[in-house]
């Protein structure tokens, strides 16, 4: 690697892609050298540019496409793009592996990629916090807001935070929160791994996700907000700086931190 690290946004005409290019150019160690958006050619321009370290936030049905095409310019990847399923992440790492395996026998230095479905402090946090405290509840519920443009529901975070807490609860041996409910399920939210998840879409919201936990007497809730896409950035550029040194396939920031 260079001194500074030669970055590339993917993505870089939409709203977190703008917000990548300022705290990458603001960023002492880092140089931007590339912003691409739909209709460039990824690969082309990565590798025209320079590129180590690529940053993906397009949208969910690009980004799968992109990733390859960022490793392929031999970049590494720090994705943001929600809507990854289990099976979309089985198929990046067989592919990472098999690009890995051929850099490696040409004497190139492998490659990874990070994908966090949310690079907020904050949230990384609450989602830690909601998987240690969902034990000791009887009833848990997800709630997520976000701003009217998002386009999927639940939010990647919303979806990743009602599984941890369902993984945690099953290890636990904790009975499903209790629910009377017969008729108009719909009303419900969705059921994430048997945990409810409820989306609200309200103008004048960022993204904000609140954790509610029960017991007879007594709540707990766990609450995250984003007030501004800034808030992303912190978490971004610890993955730009780290996705290097993680060869391989990379899931959340809370690896990268240590929780
Ligand atoms: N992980 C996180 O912390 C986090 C935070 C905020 C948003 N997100 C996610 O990031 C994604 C982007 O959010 P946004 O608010 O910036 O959306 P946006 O609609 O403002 O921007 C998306 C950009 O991607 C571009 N694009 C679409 N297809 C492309 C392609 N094939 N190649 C290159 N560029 C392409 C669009 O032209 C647009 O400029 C969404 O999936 C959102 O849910 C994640």
């Amino acid at each position: 690697m260079s001194e500074s690290t030669k970055v590339a946004v993917v993505g870089a005409a939409g709203r977190m892609g703008q917000q990548v290019a300022q705290a990458v150019t603001e960023a002492g160690d880092l140089e931007l050298v590339a912003r691409v958006d739909v209709g460039q050619d990824v690969t082309a321009d990565l590798t025209a540019a320079g590129a180590e370290v690529a940053v993906e936030f397009t949208v969910p049905t690009a980004s799968r496409d992109n990733v390859r095409a960022i490793l392929a310019a031999g970049a590494h990847a720090v994705v943001g793009t929600t809507g990854w399923t289990e099976g979309a992440l089985d198929e990046l790492r067989e592919h990472l592996d098999a690009v890995n395996e051929e850099r490696t026998d040409r004497g190139e230095h492998a490659l990874g990629v990070l994908i966090a479905p949310n690079y907020a402090l904050s949230a990384v946090l609450a989602m830690a916090f909601a998987k240690q405290a969902a034990p000791y509840f009887t009833s848990v519920e997800v709630i997520e807001l976000h701003h009217p443009n998002k386009v999927d529901a639940p939010s990647g975070t919303a979806i990743s935070t009602a599984q941890g807490i369902a993984k945690v609860r099953a290890e636990a041996g904790v009975p499903a929160s209790p629910d009377a409910t017969e008729s108009n399920a719909d009303s419900r939210g969705a059921d994430v791994d048997g945990v409810r998840v409820h989306s609200v879409r309200l103008q004048g919201l960022v993204a904000h996700e609140e954790i509610l936990l029960g017991n007879a007497g007594e709540q707990l809730t766990i609450r995250t907000d984003s007030f501004h896409r800034e808030s992303f950035m912190p978490g971004v550029l610890l993955g730009v700086r780290q996705v290097p040194s993680r060869p391989g396939l990379t899931l959340g920031l809370d690896t990268l931190l240590g929780i």
